[in-house]
């Protein structure tokens, strides 16, 4: 198959370079040319894990390229991705469609001959029918099918997650169309990869139910955990004790200082909206979300708490930047918050991220950066931890202890136990745990 994906991000380049990998014809355009200046030179602009091999070979056996215009990879291909951004819009929180439109009147102008159009973007239950309609206005005589192929893939994992996916999701009623979509995935049956058929509207709003009931597990933990606080109990056994019901399921259910990230955030608030606009609202998911936002802050306040009371003048090392491990994406990412709510109370910040800084720095003000975990917590005051990246899994204690102006430590994600890091003389907080 011949392959055209629009938008080389997160989603678009993993899942080009996949396609590719499956033994497809995959051109991936992206309208940044720092970014396909940087591909072309074999240069991964994203860190996801085993991107940059995937991508090397795959460019290497002929299968994958890379273009600035959309023109020439679209007219050949049999099927043209859309993975564009569909952020949240300022000042309301509906999707922003306009990168997803303005891609598809592009599309529309170059494609010749019978051309599936399949959005992978996140997107509001019928915009498959606005893709449609805006190329049947710019090409009344063109032959092609609208699809809704949502993508499930987790950053960190993503190269798994596309290859061994739990399902894939199909949504349309065009049977040429399906047809395509299925040699596509075909060499996911050998894996046994369940494949979805359903229409339009369904496999678009099962990305938006899916990623909110995650964010409501997630949210539902971590109210657990704020209880359990409060009456002495530990939020792991809790969690535990309901997560081996098969009904419940262990997954998503970490305390910890909220959700962030690129997705469930503006996934949430964008389904609020659909669902507010469609008079069903879902008011589940508007707890969630209001929730989820005062968490973060709460989470800075619990590391002045952990110092005492004032963090004003002192020096707070926070380890962990990005909104989750093994990935570089800060996009509202909870350390945002929490960074702020400790620099509005007067403290200092110090912060490492292996792979998070760079980002950092552009949303950041007055944040000194560190070369490691150790040179991070030199003379601080308080150590947080808000992102458990492996490498801070099992920090020598006495090393850190000796260096710290004062052992304190917030583990803002339930990385050590307590009584272990108690016993080596710092005061020692966590979430949900006492
Ligand atoms: N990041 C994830 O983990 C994830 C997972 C599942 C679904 N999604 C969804 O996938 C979509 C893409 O997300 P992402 O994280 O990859 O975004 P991203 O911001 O990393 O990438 C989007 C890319 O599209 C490019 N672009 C925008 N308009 C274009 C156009 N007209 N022509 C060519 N390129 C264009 C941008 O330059 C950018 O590089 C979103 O709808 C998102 O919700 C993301």
């Amino acid at each position: 198959m011949r392959i055209a994906m629009i938008g080389a991000g997160y989603v678009g380049l993993v899942s080009g370079a996949c396609f590719a990998d499956f033994g497809h014809s995959v051109c991936c355009v992206d309208k940044d040319p720092a970014k396909i200046e940087a591909l072309e030179q074999g240069r991964i602009p994203i860190f996801e894990p085993g991107l940059a091999e995937l991508v090397a070979t795959n460019v290497r056996e002929g299968r994958l390229s890379f273009a600035t215009d959309l023109s020439q990879a679209v007219q050949s291909a049999e099927a043209v991705f859309i993975a564009v951004g569909t952020p949240s819009r300022r000042g309301d929180g509906h999707a922003d469609l306009s990168y997803v439109y303005q891609a598809a009147r592009e599309i529309a102008a170059a494609m010749d001959g019978y051309t599936v159009v399949v959005t992978k973007s996140t997107v509001p239950v019928g915009t498959g029918d606005e893709v449609e309609r805006i190329i049947r206005e710019t090409r009344p005589d063109a032959d092609f099918a609208v699809v809704s192929n949502p993508e499930f893939l987790r950053e960190g994992a993503a190269i798994a997650d596309f290859k061994r996916p739990d399902r894939i999701v199909i949504g349309t009623e065009d049977e040429r169309a399906e047809a395509v979509m299925n040699e596509i995935y075909r060499p996911l049956y050998l894996n046994q990869a369940p494949i979805l058929a359903m229409c339009r509207r369904a496999a678009e709003l099962t990305k938006y139910a899916a990623n909110a009931f995650l964010a409501t597990k997630i949210t539902f933990i971590n109210e657990i955990a704020n209880l359990c606080e409060q009456v002495g109990a530990d939020v792991q056994d809790v969690a535990r004790g309901i997560g081996l019901d098969n009904r419940i399921g262990s997954k998503f259910l970490h305390a910890g200082p909220g959700y962030g990230g690129s997705c469930f955030p503006k996934d949430t608030l964008a389904l609020i909206k659909t669902a507010q606009d469609f008079e069903a609202p879902i008011r589940i998911v508007e707890t969630v979300a209001a929730v989820n936002d005062q968490r973060k802050r709460a989470m800075g306040r619990k590391v002045i708490a952990a110092c005492g009371g004032s963090v004003r003048g002192k020096t707070v090392a926070v380890l962990g930047l990005t909104f989750k491990p093994n990935t570089d994406d800060m996009r509202e990412a909870p350390s945002l918050d929490i960074i702020r709510t400790l620099q509005d109370a007067g403290a200092k910040i110090r912060a490492y991220d292996p792979e998070g800084m760079e980002a950092a720095k552009g949303m950041l003000q007055d944040v000194e950066y560190a070369r490691d975990a150790y040179d991070c917590a030199k003379d601080a005051h308080a150590l947080a931890i808000v992102t458990e990246w492996n490498m801070f899994r099992a920090l020598d204690l006495e090393r850190l202890k000796k260096s710290m102006a004062e052992p304190v430590i917030a583990d803002l994600r339930n990385i050590y136990r307590a009584e272990e890091v108690r016993r080596r003389g710092f005061t020692y907080v966590s979430v949900g745990r006492v």
